[in-house]
């Protein structure tokens, strides 16, 4: 029986353009990793390596949704960029927390990095869903 992962990503959480849809799919996984290699008890170093992936991945992601919301012409693009760096900020201080020791990535970790994730997604990122069907921002010419 395969076991069941922490996050599911689900046909709900889509926001209208494949390629962000593609982003969110490797953040959950790599969330999903760290559940995994926690559960597992791994080592400090592995957990530090995988909140590294994690920052990497989040600062590439945001930066391209922020461009494609910009080009779909998304009228609230300033507030979600404000969110969007403080989870960077918030990201970064758990990868330093782990690198001295101050924290064993816990159950508590986790929940929020799921919390947050599937929240930004449903709440914060479908607001740009109509703009990226192009119902919604481009110009009609
Ligand atoms: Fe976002």
């Amino acid at each position: 029986m395969a076991t069941a992962r922490f996050i599911e990503w689900k046909e709900r959480y889509s926001v209208g353009n494949n390629e962000l849809d593609g982003h969110h799919q490797s953040v959950i996984s790599i969330i999903n990793d760290m559940y995994t290699a926690i559960r597992d008890q791994t080592t400090q170093q592995e957990l530090i390596g995988i909140l590294h992936r994690l920052l990497e991945y989040t600062q590439f992601h945001f930066e391209r949704e922020e461009q494609l919301m910009e080009e779909h012409q998304f009228t609230d693009l300033a507030k979600h960029k404000i969110v969007h760096d403080r989870m960077v900020q918030k990201t970064k201080e758990l990868l330093k927390q782990a690198l001295h020791d101050e924290i064993d990535v816990s159950k508590e970790t986790m929940s929020f990095l799921k919390d947050w994730w599937i929240d930004h997604i449903i709440v914060m990122d479908s607001r740009y869903k109509p703009y990226m069907e192009g119902k919604k921002g481009l110009e009609q010419h």
